[in-house]
């Protein structure tokens, strides 16, 4: 067995003993410390729910990739496992980089990752050397390498991300590639045994000509659809679309073995905070389909990057449905109430024009349950002052009139990036649920018709939550607040 994870686990341990844990998710997933980006090898094995991540173990920074681990009974309390899987082949000497997971009979758990190297030996100055490769496991803690199962194609520079699925006793697999001409595409592998790849089609290729690379492709059916979610790279911000230096969307479309890929919808984006990559789906047990994605960055370093010793998490898991004018609805799964400690219910609540009422104090995992009705308010901005510190620090959420918008609004957060995003929401009445932990705000928008996941990082002191108006009254329906507890099992 490979010695390589035990060494990165040393390099954890390190950072873990000088993290500041101001930020530190209470309810999102993470390493111990280091850097983390995308979900990966999403699966449920032998009992347990596992969350492989991309990660860095011995710096904050993005480097040498190692898969991260973490398993859970039941998708609320999690426990850190030991780093799955390391640089350790010429293969992969460069890097681990993301891959998916797929059960195999009772007793395997097959991986497929990218084996990363750069082509001179240093940098990406000259593109990369991806190939498709293997690891198998009968615990989904160690792993078995197998070495690669598809080969890096004449040419391409970019070429990674495996989404393996199996379906009537085939492999399927769509991996993101650039292609000869420089134009973001998905390609398509089938396979009999598992092992054994052969090219399908390009399954996709994205119209629009600044899209140079596609990443993290993942191809699911909902209903008697399929979901075709991708991260495009290139493509310029346009209006509120697409402003983070990296983001990920989706189309609808029908699909079926042996068969083109037939769109039936536009591109939409997944979410529209400032901090959603890389989603990766897999299916429940009991048949729901359940996404992740990495909230981080790789443009302005997250605030926690620089001093904490720790970057990057993982939304909440998010149940995925299709509505019928076929758009995506993201909802938080079930199972996240169990993490509620005590609620607090304010009932209807009215409030006069340009008010403030505190809803919470001292507190920094929470979820906000809120319905405004709009034909009974006229401000022009309601929402919650949240993670807000006695010298004013605070991240806005809430729905704008104006812009018939639901928006997080970061000018005054405390540290990190800032700047705002906004999802549409055209007609009322306007339902949130919106989970607030020590180092993000997740929105959810009428039961999952949008999202919008950002990073906050508060200024120092106790946090609050309030509510407030602008400029007119609000009336809210309904208003809850959950204290959250966490979902860590046996603090490391
Ligand atoms: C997306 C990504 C993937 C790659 C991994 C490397 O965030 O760039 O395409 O496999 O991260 O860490």
């Amino acid at each position: 067995m490979d010695q390589q994870p035990a060494r990165a686990e040393h390099g954890v341990d390190e950072l873990r003993s000088s993290r500041n844990d101001r930020w530190y998710p209470s309810f999102h997933i993470t390493a111990p410390a280091g850097w983390i980006n995308d979900p990966n090898g999403l699966s449920y094995f032998k009992g347990r729910y596992h969350v492989y991540f991309q990660h860095h173990p011995y710096t904050s920074d993005w480097g040498l990739m190692h898969w991260g681990h973490v398993s859970s009974a039941d998708m609320v309390t999690w426990r850190h496992e030991p780093i799955a899987l390391a640089p350790s082949t010429e293969e992969d000497r460069d890097g681990v980089f993301s891959g998916s997971a797929v059960v195999s009979g009772d007793d395997e758990l097959l991986v497929y990752y990218t084996g990363h190297r750069w082509r001179n030996g240093v940098n990406e100055d000259e593109g990369s050397l991806q190939v498709q490769c293997m690891a198998v496991s009968d615990d989904g803690i160690s792993f078995d390498k197998q070495g690669v199962v598809i080969d890096c194609p004449e040419n391409l520079l970019h070429f990674r991300d495996p989404k393996v699925w199996r379906m009537r006793d085939r492999g399927y697999m769509t991996v993101g590639a650039c292609s000869s001409d420089n134009r973001g595409e998905i390609w398509l592998y089938t396979s009999e045994n598992m092992r054994n790849w052969e090219f399908d089609r390009v399954l996709y290729r994205d119209p629009d000509p600044q899209t140079f690379m596609v990443e993290c492709p993942d191809l699911f059916p909902l209903g008697d659809k399929w979901v075709l979610t991708f991260c495009p790279m290139g493509p310029e911000p346009r209006q509120y679309l697409g402003r983070n230096t990296h983001n990920a969307g989706y189309i609808v479309g029908n699909w079926s073995p042996g068969e083109e890929f037939h769109r039936l919808t536009d591109y939409r984006p997944m979410d529209w905070g400032a901090n959603y990559y890389a989603p990766q789906s897999f299916q429940a047990p009991d048949g729901r389909r359940i996404a992740l994605a990495w909230m981080g960055s790789f443009g302005i370093p997250p605030a926690s990057q620089i001093t904490d010793g720790w970057s990057g998490q993982l939304t909440v898991h998010r149940e995925l449905t299709l509505s019928a004018d076929n758009r995506l609805l993201a909802q938080p799964i079930d199972e996240l109430t169990k993490l509620r400690l005590t609620s607090q219910d304010f009932g209807a609540v009215t409030l006069g024009p340009n008010e403030l009422r505190v809803l919470a104090e001292n507190i920094d995992a929470a979820e906000v349950e809120m319905e405004v009705d709009l034909t009974e308010s006229t401000a022009e901005r309601v929402g919650l002052a949240v993670n807000k510190t006695p010298d004013g620090h605070e991240t806005l959420v809430g729905y704008d009139d104006l812009a018939q918008r639901v928006f997080v609004d970061r000018r005054n957060s405390g540290h990190g990036d800032r700047g705002y995003r906004a999802a549409p929401c055209p007609t009322g009445p306007v339902r949130l649920r919106v989970f607030i932990d020590r180092g993000s705000v997740e929105v959810f928008v009428n039961d999952g018709a949008e999202t919008v996941s950002s990073l906050i990082f508060a200024a120092d002191g106790p946090r609050s939550i309030e509510l407030y108006t602008e400029s007119g009254v609000a009336t809210i329906r309904r208003l809850v607040v959950h204290r959250l507890g966490t979902i860590w099992d046996g603090a490391r």
